[in-house]
């Protein structure tokens, strides 16, 4: 990518980046005197331009190895971001949130300050995230809901066994049970 530095790690962040700067949180906005907490790039990261990512004010912001962030993408302060993610240009990750290894973050989608997302989950282009979202799951919409439960099944081999009616199951109370 040209126009970028090079972090320790092989980690790559174009020029126009803010990496690191003070929260959005209108406290810490007005109070000049307040310090934040450095963020931490892991190995291997990619950072496209205008990415902004802000400083922590609990926890360092983290982002984790092997993640690309696309242009236009806002980290949000204490969030925690894990490994192998791919944040789409132009999302939004909320303060405090926790996304877990490989989580794919499409297009404009916004997640909400504090929100938990598990694991191998991959959220909509537009997506707006309100609540938690348990490991392997796929969901869009605003807000953002559970999609491709048929085809998850099929992939996992279990739609003619395993769960029996897929019609009538649970979902939402019997997957994070089972598989994560
Ligand atoms: C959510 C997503 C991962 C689902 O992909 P998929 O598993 O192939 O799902 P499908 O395209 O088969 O869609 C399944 C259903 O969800 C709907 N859907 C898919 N994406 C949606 C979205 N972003 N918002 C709302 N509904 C969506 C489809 O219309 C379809 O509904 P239907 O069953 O009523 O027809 C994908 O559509 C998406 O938005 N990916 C993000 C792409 C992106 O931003 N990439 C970054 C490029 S740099």
């Amino acid at each position: 990518m040209p126009n970028t530095y090079s972090l320790p790690g092989s980690s790559r962040v174009h020029y126009s980046a803010i990496i690191g700067r003070r929260p959005e949180l209108r406290d810490w906005l007005r109070d000049e005197n307040k310090s934040w907490l450095p963020v931490i790039i892991g190995e291997n990261v990619v950072i496209q331009p205008y990415v902004t990512i802000d400083g922590g004010i609990n926890v360092r912001t983290r982002i984790g190895d092997n993640t690309l962030i696309l242009a236009k993408a806002h980290v949000g302060h204490d969030a925690v971001i894990g490994d192998g993610c791919e944040l789409a240009t132009g999302c939004v990750i909320g303060g405090h949130v926790v996304l877990g290894d490989r989580v794919k973050v499409g297009l404009n989608a916004v997640i909400r300050p504090g929100i938990v997302v598990g694991d191998d989950v991959r959220i909509g282009a537009g997506a707006v995230v309100t609540k938690d979202i348990p490991n392997g799951w796929t969901v869009a919409g605003v807000p953002a809901k559970q999609i491709n439960v048929e085809s998850f099944l099929y992939n996992k081999g279990l739609r003619d066994n395993a769960v029996g009616n897929v019609e009538t199951c649970e979902f939402e109370v019997t997957w994070p049970g089972i598989f994560s």
